[in-house]
């Protein structure tokens, strides 16, 4: 089994380039299946779960080649709408294929995705509204089969929450619906905006993307296109916490800064210094960092979840005490007790959490419990004493081409044993 292993304490200091998101190429890679003509996906990160999607659009028949950070698909082969239990059990976001599998051929199916590290992940959402769509769906024994007799065709959603996941399955469903769907209190997060304007650009009619009203007239078919995928914003916030927990400087290119609105300021806040400039993101970290005021994760625009932990770890390092609230998924402290072996002091209660910023974090061994918290305990480790071992590194893998690389480039002593 591999693992990182770091001796902490240097400064970091560099220009990084942040690689495609993860969360954008998922649902990009699910929408290929939609069109009747080749796709070419550019700036496609080389993560596990990337690779994962493209098995399963290869077992759908379509021809899937990927060469360095370009993916190239050819859709015409499709003719599979079943994705098997392995396959799913590989990646937990699997249940994005469902929209696209249905819209295109008018069947799906697949296992249920189980639980994940964050808690239990219910997409009754997903089902509720593919069924307002026309979809007929039953559930037996973890497997979904859904058809739709007569096709699927636009509905008036409106969703109890707005779940990232369930616009996205919608969206695609609805691209080559009869008529036309409107989504209600949709996710707003920009991967959202990503799909629109990829599935756009083949000749979708999408429009509201980004907002909380999304609609989608449905068309006939979709061609093909060649689309670069948005940068990554959580991995740029995790380099960003780098620099920060560090004392160091970093610059970031390819980082976007109107998606990371709200998480500019909490580091400005801490008191580094934040610029933004023809596409790229400084962070210097001159003074010691400060606690800040209560941060709540919301869904976009707010604070991300997905950014919690890399500021669990940063706070941690801070002078005075924050709080954080983890308002969307249940289970999301698990790392904290491993970040408490390298003496951070923090405490949870449900959803909220306390940090006591120390002077000193102390190198240990210890385990990635989730993808983020991962990342989380990566950066512990640069800015402790001593070396720290990070085991169970694959959940970090899945959202981070190489978290190693890029941090070594800074100037962390971090190897992969
Ligand atoms: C996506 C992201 C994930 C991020 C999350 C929130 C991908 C691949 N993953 O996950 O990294 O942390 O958005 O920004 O893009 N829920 C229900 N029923 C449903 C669907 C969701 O109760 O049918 C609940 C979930 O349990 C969770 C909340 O809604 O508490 C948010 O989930 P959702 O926005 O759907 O997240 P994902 O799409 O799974």
């Amino acid at each position: 089994m591999q693992k990182l292993v770091i001796t902490g304490e240097k400064k970091l200091s560099g220009e990084l380039c942040v690689h495609g998101a993860k969360n954008a190429a998922l649902p990009l890679l699910a929408a290929a299946a939609l069109c009747s003509e080749r796709v070419v996906f550019k700036n496609c990160p080389g993560l596990s779960d990337v690779y994962a999607s493209c098995r399963i659009l290869t077992r759908l028949g379509l021809e899937c080649k990927r060469e360095g950070n370009v993916v190239k698909i050819d859709p015409e082969g499709i003719k599979n709408w079943e994705v098997p239990e392995e396959l799913m059990r590989e990646m937990r976001s699997s249940i994005v294929f469902l929209g696209a599998i249905l819209g295109r051929m008018g069947r799906c199916r697949l296992s249920f995705p189980g639980g994940c590290e964050l808690g239990p992940r219910p997409i009754d959402m997903h089902i509720a509204a593919l069924r307002q769509m026309g979809a007929v769906i039953n559930e037996e024994h973890g497997i979904l089969d859904c058809y739709a007799p007569k096709g699927i065709r636009g509905a008036d959603i409106v969703l109890s929450f707005p779940s990232v996941g369930a616009t996205e399955n919608i969206i695609m469903a609805a691209c080559l619906a009869k008529g036309e769907t409107v989504i209600k209190n949709a996710a707003r997060e920009p991967e959202i905006v990503d799909l629109a304007s990829f599935l756009n650009r083949c000749g979708a009619r999408i429009s509201g993307a980004g907002g909380s009203t999304v609609s989608i007239t449905g068309v006939n078919r979709l061609h093909g296109c060649e689309y670069p995928v948005m940068p990554d914003r959580i991995v740029a916030a995790t380099y960003l916490g780098a620099a920060a927990i560090t004392g160091g400087e970093v610059t970031l290119l390819n980082a976007r800064k109107s998606d990371l609105e709200s998480v500019l300021p909490v580091f400005e806040e801490m008191g580094c210094t934040v610029f933004c400039y023809d596409g790229k993101i400084y962070l210097g970290a001159k003074k010691p960092l400060r606690a800040v005021r209560t941060i709540r994760t919301m869904p976009y625009p707010g604070f991300p979840t997905d950014a919690q932990s890399v500021f669990l770890a940063c706070l941690s390092k801070a002078h005075g005490t924050s709080v954080m609230v983890e308002n969307i998924f249940e289970n999301r402290y698990r790392q904290v007790d491993e970040l408490k072996r390298m003496g951070c002091k923090i405490k949870t209660e449900g959803k909220v959490a306390v940090i006591e910023g120390v002077k000193r974090l102390y190198g240990a061994n210890v385990v990635a419990t989730d993808l983020r918290g991962g990342a989380s305990l990566v950066l512990a480790g640069i800015a402790a004493e001593g070396k720290t071992t990070v085991s169970n590194i694959k959940l970090i893998d899945r959202g981070y081409e190489s978290i190693e690389r890029d941090l070594a480039l800074m100037g962390a002593d971090i190897k992969r044993v």
